[in-house]
């Protein structure tokens, strides 16, 4: 089963979150069990939305601290989401790495505290511009989940979720040149780096995990192109930010993922 996460950034009053993210559960009812949507919400609704109870999109944080507490001003703990009925958090964003200096070290231990929790964790990778041009997509993908999973601890056993077909720990494969610029990816592009992010969880945490464990691809997916990275054989979804803001729109997009 595909799965498609929106991930709303800073973006939306209060007034649009709740009535957004009321009308996405109403406007997917049709698409439930054929399909998996979660939202990564701004921080400040998560509770609201929360409370108003409503499937089938599945609650995503866009970040969380790697301590269960402690004297973090301005961070919030994968803990503090369990109490949210959350199901999990994005960790290690392009954006978060870019302006507010996350590397693979704390992308492994945050990643570690969410699975810890019991908790989904969509860990983000991709290169730069100047890495792809340098031919280093490979070694760059490498060195950031390698580095994440050490720092963090990070084995199959921590993966294990109720469903084996769809383990705790998902990957995201966003290109840095390709998120909010208009410019995707092509198919050929992304499925050659989800075939080496593939190969890098055989070895890491071993065949069975790895096969089943979601890779998604991000970066500028819309309406237009997001059947054809479906179409790939190591592309389980998509992480989809501009495209996810308007409820009708996504829904046609994720309705073309089915
Ligand atoms: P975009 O963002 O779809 O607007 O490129 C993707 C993301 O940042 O996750």
């Amino acid at each position: 089963m595909k799965w498609i996460i929106g991930n709303w950034k800073m973006f939306k009053t209060r007034t649009e979150a709740l009535n957004d993210w009321k009308s996405l559960n109403d406007l997917t009812q049709a698409l439930k069990g054929k399909i998996r949507v979660s939202v990564a919400v701004p921080a400040p609704y998560l509770s609201e939305c929360a409370q108003m109870r409503l499937n089938p999109v599945t609650l995503f944080s866009q970040n969380c601290h790697f301590a269960d507490q402690g004297a973090y001003t301005g961070e919030w703990s994968a803990r503090m989401l369990t109490h949210l009925n959350c199901a999990g958090s994005l960790v290690a964003h392009s954006e978060r790495r870019q302006y507010f200096g996350e590397n693979n070290g704390s992308a492994g231990k945050r990643t570690a505290s969410l699975l810890r929790n019991g908790l989904r964790a969509v860990l983000c990778v991709g290169e730069n511009w100047n890495e792809r041009q340098a031919g280093r997509v490979d070694a760059v993908l490498n060195a950031q989940i390698r580095e994440a999973f050490a720092a963090g601890g990070i084995a199959a056993k921590d993966c294990v979720s109720a469903d084996p077909a769809f383990p705790l720990l998902s990957i995201a494969y966003e290109p840095v040149w390709a998120i909010g610029t208009g410019k995707s990816a092509t198919a050929v592009e992304a499925q050659a780096a989800h075939a080496t992010i593939r190969k890098i969880l055989q070895d890491t945490l071993g065949k069975s995990v790895a096969q089943n464990l979601p890779v998604l691809y991000g970066g500028s997916v819309n309406g237009q192109n997001v059947t054809s990275f479906m179409q790939c054989a190591d592309i389980d979804g998509a992480l989809v930010g501009g495209a996810s803001l308007e409820p009708k729109a996504f829904t046609d997009l994720i309705q073309k993922c089915v």
